[in-house]
């Protein structure tokens, strides 16, 4: 008899997770590393190089993923932990699991389904999506794709300040549950794999959340400042969650400009390089912050234990980026719920080893600096 297709049945498994449910022996079968060599097949080689590349030497990107596994995890024994409960709160909103899709821009470039691929496949297993301004489909749509899952929009600093305000607005008209505010990029980082490539959008590829012949990030506009933060609150009606903060003291002040949420983050290694990892960076941060604000964290997270020991750091909830992208490209939207759902069922399958039973409090003491 054919061995089950386990990459198949776990999407469905976590869309009917229930809280506290028990924890299969097998956490599945995902292979991110197969998965972006197969989308490497699939995409032509400058977008794929646009999607996996990052910044001058591609220190940050090289060194994201081993940052985390700088960390080792304490498991608890004889704890009398029979299920596990990986179903949490970001900024009040239900999400079935701790894992969210970052923001990442010109989705159709992946998948002919684009932005609505990853909202059905984030939306399929009770993920968060983060919906990029520089997405190729307008913020309405994505925001009224079904299902409808919890979504936020994430906001650059593009050529006029009014345009910026007026999607601000229209944000928080749409349904969204939040701005993210990226501030890692007063201008773009020194790409060099997409110099190289020649990379540029075909003509017809429509940014249709920019200003008609722009596109950011804008030099000659008034930068942004903390008190931007209580500004695009006021304008959209909605939580700010500021993106790309690396340092305790700049979290500790976006906290008091009244940013509900701060998101630890090298934007993928493509802006400044070399900086912090964001495992060594998130310690800090919480420290910083306390309970003032919830924090998030990404870059470089492939692995169940990866998340965990982001939780045990003090992350309320984590994000990924190219390996929704190597979902989408290699599946449409069942391609991201199973990137997801795979994650997901071995951060449970982690915890479970670990002797923890809930995700929203996995002590600081799970992990301790690897010797
Ligand atoms: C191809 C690509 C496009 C991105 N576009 C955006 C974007 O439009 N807005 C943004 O805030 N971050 C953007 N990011 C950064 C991601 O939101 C996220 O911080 C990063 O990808 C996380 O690292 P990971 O890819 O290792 O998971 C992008 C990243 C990639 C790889």
């Amino acid at each position: 008899m054919a061995p089950p297709d386990r990459s198949r049945t776990v999407p469905g498994a976590l869309a009917q997770r229930r809280r506290g449910e028990a924890v299969p022996d097998d956490p599945g079968a995902l292979d991110l590393a197969a998965l972006e060599a197969r989308a490497r097949d699939l995409l032509p080689p400058e977008v794929a190089d646009y999607y996996a590349g990052g910044a001058d030497a591609e220190t940050t990107l090289r060194e994201a993923a081993g940052a985390w596994r700088s960390w080792r995890l304490r498991p608890r024994v004889l704890r009398g932990v029979s299920a596990v409960d990986v179903g949490t709160t970001v900024l009040g909103t239900d999400v079935r699991t701790p894992i969210g899709v970052a923001p990442w821009a010109y989705q159709g470039l992946a998948h002919p389904d684009g932005e609505r691929g990853t909202a059905r496949g984030a939306a399929a297993v009770g993920a968060l999506m983060t919906v990029s301004t520089s997405a190729g489909t307008a913020l309405a749509d994505v925001a009224a794709t079904e299902p409808v899952g919890p979504r936020w929009f994430q906001l650059y600093r593009l050529h006029s300040p009014a345009h910026t305000d007026d999607l601000a607005r229209r944000a928080g008209d749409a349904g969204y549950g939040a701005i993210v505010l990226t501030v890692d990029l007063p201008v773009l980082g020194r790409r060099l794999r997409d110099r190289a490539n020649d990379f540029a959008l075909p003509a017809d590829f429509a940014l249709p959340n920019h200003p008609v012949g722009g596109s950011p990030p804008v030099t000659g506009q008034p930068p942004w400042t903390f008190d931007d933060i209580g500004r695009f609150g006021e304008l959209s009606g909605l939580p700010v969650v500021v993106k790309g903060v690396l340092r305790g003291d700049d979290a500790a002040r976006c906290a008091q400009a009244g940013a509900a949420a701060v998101w630890v983050s090298t934007h993928g290694g493509r802006q400044a390089d070399p900086v912090v990892a964001s495992a060594h960076a998130l310690p800090e941060v919480v420290d910083a912050v306390g309970a003032e604000a919830e924090i998030y964290a990404d870059g470089g997270l492939s692995s169940g234990s990866d998340v965990l020991t982001a939780l045990a750091l003090g992350a309320r909830a984590v994000f990924v980026g190219r390996p929704v992208i190597w979902g989408l490209a290699t599946g449409g939207a069942d391609g991201v719920s199973r990137v997801l759902a795979g994650l997901t069922a071995q951060l449970a399958h982690t915890m479970a080893l670990c002797g923890l039973a809930d995700v929203r409090t996995v002590p600081r003491d799970t992990v301790t600096a690897a010797r």
